[in-house]
């Protein structure tokens, strides 16, 4: 039986992003008051539903600190020598400061060939392997907006990555991996768990903060997290009743965790005011202006 008689803290992404992006309005008037305008272009590459919804959301972000965005929406149809001519071109385009490529992108297309294409000093996502490179080196970088989004929630209720136990669910690209890099660089000892990891369980109990982000309802239980532990839910899934949910079981695990984040509310918003914090880094950069 659990002995945490209440609910688990909730880490609200929702409400530090809206104060995030207070700061970042006024960072980037800052810029505009030296003449210095912020531009981030995203590349949506046919219809997918979710990903226009993310590129909507991404365009709004920017409209409310200011950021003008530029949105290329081709056809699915595109070819990799177009594609990969119109990131050169913007890589070239002094009036862009951040390039995104919405993932996925159509099978003909080669992933990696187009993320390595993106110029790194632009490379708002952090997917260029010259970015990913130095993450691993832990030498500043473009870091993924996710996993940056997670470590700023963290920092902002002073929960410390120093000597504590994590399991990661999820080694992607995109959040996994940087993830584990970032967490490993605060001092954390990580297990990242993947599709063919045996016993989920094993990694997940003895672990002081569960990161999961698989795309699965209800994959972390109660009875797979210790006592008091930190819980970063980093799934979205859409239930058949049209409701929101994590990959979290958010009913029991947050009687039995000591923080949770909600879903909707908690990483996404994050993840949005990151990308808006690397876009303004990225401008600063090409003005050759202090990062920090
Ligand atoms: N698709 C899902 N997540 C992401 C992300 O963080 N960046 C991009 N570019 N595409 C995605």
């Amino acid at each position: 039986m659990s002995s945490n008689q209440s609910e688990a803290k909730i880490l609200d992404g929702k409400s530090l992003s809206q104060n995030i992006e207070k700061d970042l309005a006024l960072e980037v008037q800052n810029l505009h008051n030296q003449g210095i305008k912020v531009c981030l272009c995203v590349i949506l590459v046919g219809d997918n539903p979710a990903s226009t919804s993310y590129v909507n959301m991404k365009a709004r972000a920017c409209k409310r600190v200011g950021i003008e965005s530029k949105l290329l929406h081709f056809d699915e149809t595109i070819t990799q020598k177009k594609l990969l001519e119109e990131i050169d071109k913007l890589n070239k385009d002094k009036n862009i400061n951040g390039i995104l490529v919405q993932l996925p992108l159509p099978r003909h297309i080669e992933a990696g060939k187009i993320l390595e294409s993106v110029d790194a000093s632009k490379d708002v996502d952090g997917f260029n392997p010259c970015n990913s490179g130095k993450l691993c080196a832990n030498i500043d970088s473009f870091v993924p907006a996710t996993p940056l989004g997670i470590i700023n929630l963290l920092k902002h209720y002073n929960i410390s990555l120093e000597g504590k136990e994590v399991a990661i669910i999820g080694a992607s690209n995109i959040v996994g991996k940087p993830l584990l890099l970032l967490m490993l660089n605060a001092g954390a000892t990580i297990s990242i768990c993947h599709i063919l990891t045996k016993d989920l369980k094993l990694h997940t109990l003895k672990a002081d903060i569960v990161c999961v982000g698989v795309g699965k309802a209800n994959l972390l239980s109660a009875d797979m997290i210790k006592e008091n532990a930190i819980i970063i839910d980093i799934g979205i899934n859409k239930l058949e009743n049209g409701k929101i949910v994590g990959d979290v079981d958010f009913e029991n695990v947050s009687k039995k965790a000591s923080y949770i984040t909600p879903v909707p509310g908690g990483v996404g918003p994050m993840t949005i005011s990151a990308l808006l914090q690397n876009t303004i880094k990225s401008a600063k950069i090409q003005n050759t202006i202090s990062k920090n």
